[in-house]
């Protein structure tokens, strides 16, 4: 059975590292990872962490209202397509929604904009280039 719990900012490297990580210039650690309204929830098969995502107080200045940003979302390569990434979401918005924040959104990798597309997000604007990462689009959820 998987277990969605609170980890720290560390917590998230080691995944961070493993999936996202794209050359030896990523940045695994973000800014914001320690500040005090920042949280980061591990996916647990037993004691094994086998999923990550990062819920940060950011604004965007292309909306409106108040705003959370969903960062550092991964799972691990054997772990994908079992339902860990869609549970992770859900309890970002989850989390957003006793906020009573009014979207949140994310900058998503461009070959994953369909994985966020099934949880309700849309694409607002161009395609960009993150350095060191890849391209990605800008996508929100209205919550
Ligand atoms: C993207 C990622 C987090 C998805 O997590 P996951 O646990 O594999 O996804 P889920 O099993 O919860 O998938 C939920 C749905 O999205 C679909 N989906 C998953 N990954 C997808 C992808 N890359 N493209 C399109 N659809 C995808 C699944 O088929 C599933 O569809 P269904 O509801 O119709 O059955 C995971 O694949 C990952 O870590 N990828 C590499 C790192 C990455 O790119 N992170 C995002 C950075 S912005």
């Amino acid at each position: 059975m998987i277990t969605i719990k609170q980890i720290t900012p560390i917590e998230t490297y080691t995944l961070r590292l493993e999936v996202l990580k794209t050359n030896a210039d990523y940045i695994y650690q973000y800014q914001g990872d320690f500040d005090e309204k920042t949280v980061h929830y591990g996916a647990f098969d037993a004691d094994k962490n086998i999923g990550i995502i990062t819920l940060m107080e950011n604004e965007n200045p292309l909306f409106q209202g108040k705003q959370m940003q969903l960062r550092g979302m991964a799972v691990a390569t054997n772990a994908q397509n079992k339902g860990i990434g869609k549970t992770l979401v859900q309890k970002v918005i989850k989390i957003s929604n006793a906020k009573e924040a009014k979207i949140l959104w994310c900058n998503a990798r461009e070959q994953v904009v369909d994985f966020y597309k099934k949880q309700g997000f849309q694409i607002e604007g161009e395609r960009f280039y993150i350095e060191h990462v890849c391209y990605h689009y800008l996508m929100y959820k209205k919550l």
